[in-house]
C-alpha cells in the first residue's frame, strides 16, 4: 500500500513526502529533477528518477513498489513562463498528466490527488471563493490545470478510479523540522523574495502595485503554510482510501493578507526596517484571491496548525538562512 508522489523532489511534494513518512505511510518518489533537487528528500524516501511520461518506468514502478494510490505534484508553475511557453505547458502539465492516469487505469491504480490552483477561478468571482465559483483561467499554466480537472473528471465517470483535487491558494513557509523548504533558485514568489531581502540576499523587496481597489493599494493573498497543505493531501488521500467521492478542495485559510501586510510581518519578524521598493502592477496579477475553506474543514476535518503570518514568515526566513548555508 504505498503512495507514488509524483514531483516529491520539489517545494509542496517534498513536504508531503515527510508528511507521509512522518506517520509511517510507505513512498516512492518520482521526479525528473528538472526543478526539483534530489537532496530535498534525502535519503528517507524511496526515489525513482524519471519522467511522469514515460509510461514503461511508471508501470514498473507501480508494480514494483505496489503503489495503490498517486499524488501528482509534478508540474510547471510559473505564470509568466506560461505564457511565454503554452506548448511547454500543456506539454508538461496535461499531457503528462493524461500518460500519467493512462498509466494508472492500466495498473489498476484507483485514487488519485491532483495539484490545482486558485488561479482557475474568474478575477471577478465572488470572494471568498468557494469551489463552485466561476472558473475563467486566464494563463496558458492555469488552463493547463484546469484541463486536467476536466480529464480527472472525465474519467472518473467511466472508471473505477476516484480522485481528490486541491486548489492551492498562496502556499508559502517551510518544514518546521528544517528538512525542506523553497529552494527554487528562480525567486519569485512574494514570501521567498521577502525572506531573501530579510537576510539582505536582495536589496529591496519590489511592491508590484499599490494601486489596487484593496484597504492599502497592494495585493492581497491567502498565505496558507506549506505544511497545513501537506496534511491536507494526506486527509485527502484518507477519505479516498475510505471510499469518499470524487471532490474539489480549495486550500487556504479563508483570510487574505496584503503585500505590505506582509512586509510589515518580516518587519516584525526580523526586528528592524525592511527596505522596499514601489513599483507598478506585474501583468496579470488579480488584485484579491480568498478562499472559502469551509468543505475541506466540514468533509476533511481539515485543522489548519500554522495559520498565523508570522509563524509563516519565520519559517521562510529559517529556510532561507538554513538553504544558503
Ligand atoms: C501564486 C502562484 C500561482 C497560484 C497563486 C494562487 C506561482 C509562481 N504562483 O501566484 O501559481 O495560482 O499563487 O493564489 O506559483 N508581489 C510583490 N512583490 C514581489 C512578488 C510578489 O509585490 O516581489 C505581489 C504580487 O503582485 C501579488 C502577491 O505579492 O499581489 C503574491 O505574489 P506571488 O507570491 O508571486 O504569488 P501569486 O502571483 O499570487
Amino acid at each position: 500500500m504505498t503512495t507514488l508522489v509524483t514531483g516529491g523532489a520539489g517545494y509542496i511534494g517534498s513536504h508531503a513526502v515527510y508528511a507521509l513518512l512522518d506517520r509511517g505511510s510507505p513512498v516512492v518518489v518520482l521526479d525528473n529533477l528538472s526543478t526539483g533537487i534530489r537532496a530535498q528528500v534525502g535519503e528517507v524516501a524511496a526515489f525513482v528518477q524519471g519522467d511522469v511520461a514515460d509510461r514503461a518506468l511508471l508501470k514498473r514502478t507501480i508494480l514494483d513498489y505496489g503503489v495503490n494510490a498517486v499524488i501528482h505534484f509534478a508540474g510547471s508553475i510559473v505564470v509568466p513562463e506560461s505564457v511565454a511557453d503554452p506548448i511547454g505547458y500543456y506539454e508538461n502539465n496535461v499531457s503528462k498528466s493524461r500518460e500519467l492516469i493512462a498509466a494508472c487505469l492500466e495498473t489498476g491504480v484507483k485514487r488519485f490527488i491532483f495539484s490545482s490552483t486558485a488561479a482557475v477561478y474568474a478575477e471577478d468571482a465572488v470572494q471568498p471563493l468557494e469551489e463552485g465559483a466561476r472558473k475563467v483561467p486566464i494563463s496558458p499554466y492555469a488552463r493547463s490545470k484546469l484541463m486536467t480537472e476536466w480529464m480527472l473528471e472525465d474519467v472518473s465517470r467511466v472508471h473505477d478510479f476516484r480522485y481528490h483535487i486541491l486548489r492551492y491558494f498562496n502556499v508559502a513557509g517551510a518544514d518546521p523540522k528544517g528538512r525542506t523548504g523553497q529552494s527554487h533558485p528562480v525567486a519569485t514568489h512574494l514570501m521567498k523574495r521577502a525572506a531573501m531581502v530579510a537576510l539582505g540576499r536582495l536589496p529591496h523587496l519590489d511592491i508590484f502595485g499599490t494601486d489596487y481597489p484593496t484597504p492599502d493599494g497592494t495585493g492581497v493573498r491567502d498565505y496558507i503554510h506549506v505544511s497545513d497543505l501537506a496534511a491536507a493531501h494526506l486527509l485527502a488521500l484518507d477519505a479516498l482510501e475510505a471510499g469518499a467521492p470524487s471532490t474539489v478542495y480549495n486550500c487556504g485559510y479563508g483570510r487574505g493578507f496584503s503585500v505590505r501586510e506582509v512586509a510589515k510581518g518580516v518587519e516584525r519578524v526580523i526586528g528592524h526596517a525592511l527596505p522596499v521598493r514601489e513599483g507598478p502592477r506585474r501583468l496579470g496579477d488579480p488584485p484579491v484571491l480568498i478562499s472559502d475553506p469551509s468543505r475541506i474543514k466540514m468533509a476533511l476535518g481539515w485543522k489548519p496548525r500554522y495559520d498565523d503570518i508570522d509563524t509563516i514568515i519565520r519559517s521562510a526566513i529559517d529556510w532561507e538562512r538554513r538553504f544558503n548555508a
